[in-house]
């Protein structure tokens, strides 16, 4: 493992090494500190906290209020990840919201944000890499969109909507984006999007064929409930500690064994 801090800067140089990038969700300072102490290279307060810590049905109700506090929380357990916040629902819908929910969150610890859509949102994108904020992109299956997706099922399936993801991620990416996790998306897909941009790209339910690999770390301990995603591995399955689970995450994302074959959609 890596004992340095890492940046940006760092996860794009693993990018060009063809270096795995291991990233997990946390939401509290405890479960950080283990999921650090994993090796894990990023950690992100997802917005899924709104499923796993709040019972909801779907993240629309997070608040940024929320955000800060989960955010705040993990950074007190980090030494090495690179801590990754989500712009919840609603909280960036013009530069100037962008701005003022993003601040919020880097003043609670986070050192990129994540947002979820395409080529309607490079004019918030621009507006926080102007002002040094790092930014995350996040494509195909977007949970805050699930109402006009019609619910959470696979993204860019036909060569229209193959087609579209492909100028969402070169915009983002042109946009200043430094970072892009691509969620429930072909394998062939993904694997194109990842190849044609010099910026890491990691996938959820994406294939093999990407920079790095995300989970939510309930889905790794297996708590969430079912049904689960056809993408979700439960790494408690053969680990005697969560501290244990963790580290087989990160070791199988790194030594690119998973996602296996039975993980990604075609
Ligand atoms: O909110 C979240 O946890 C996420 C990951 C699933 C990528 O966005």
């Amino acid at each position: 493992m890596n004992p340095e801090k890492l940046t940006l800067p760092g996860l794009l140089r693993m990018k060009a090494k063809s270096d795995a990038i291991a990233m997990l969700t946390a939401y509290d300072a405890s479960l950080a500190r283990l999921v650090d102490q994993a090796g894990a290279d990023c950690v992100l307060v997802g917005d899924s906290l709104g499923n796993v810590i709040q019972g909801r049905d779907s993240t629309l109700p997070v608040t940024v209020a929320d955000m800060v506090y989960h955010t705040e929380a993990v950074r007190r357990g980090l030494a090495r990840a690179l801590l990754i916040a989500d712009l919840p629902f609603l909280s960036y819908h013009d530069r100037a919201s962008a701005l003022d929910s993003a601040g919020r969150l880097m003043r609670a610890g986070a050192e990129m944000v994540k947002l979820e859509g395409g080529a309607a949102i490079v004019p918030q994108i621009e507006a926080l890499v102007g002002q040094g904020i790092p930014v995350c992109g996040h494509l195909g299956l977007t949970p805050q969109h699930v109402h006009q997706l019609g619910g959470y099922r696979v993204q860019g399936r036909d060569e229209q909507a193959a087609a579209r993801l492909r100028e969402d991620a070169a915009a983002l990416a042109r946009a200043g984006a430094g970072m892009l996790v691509l969620e429930c998306v072909p394998a062939s897909l993904a694997a194109s999007v990842s190849s044609a941009l010099t910026i890491p790209v990691i996938g959820i339910g994406a294939g093999s064929n990407v920079d790095g690999q995300v989970l939510v770390s309930y889905d790794v301990l297996g708590i969430s409930p079912p049904p689960r995603p056809r993408f979700v591995k439960n790494f408690m399955v053969g680990s005697d500690s969560i501290g244990a689970a963790l580290e087989a995450f990160v070791a199988a994302v790194r030594e690119r064994r998973f996602p296996a074959a039975e993980h990604a959609y075609r």
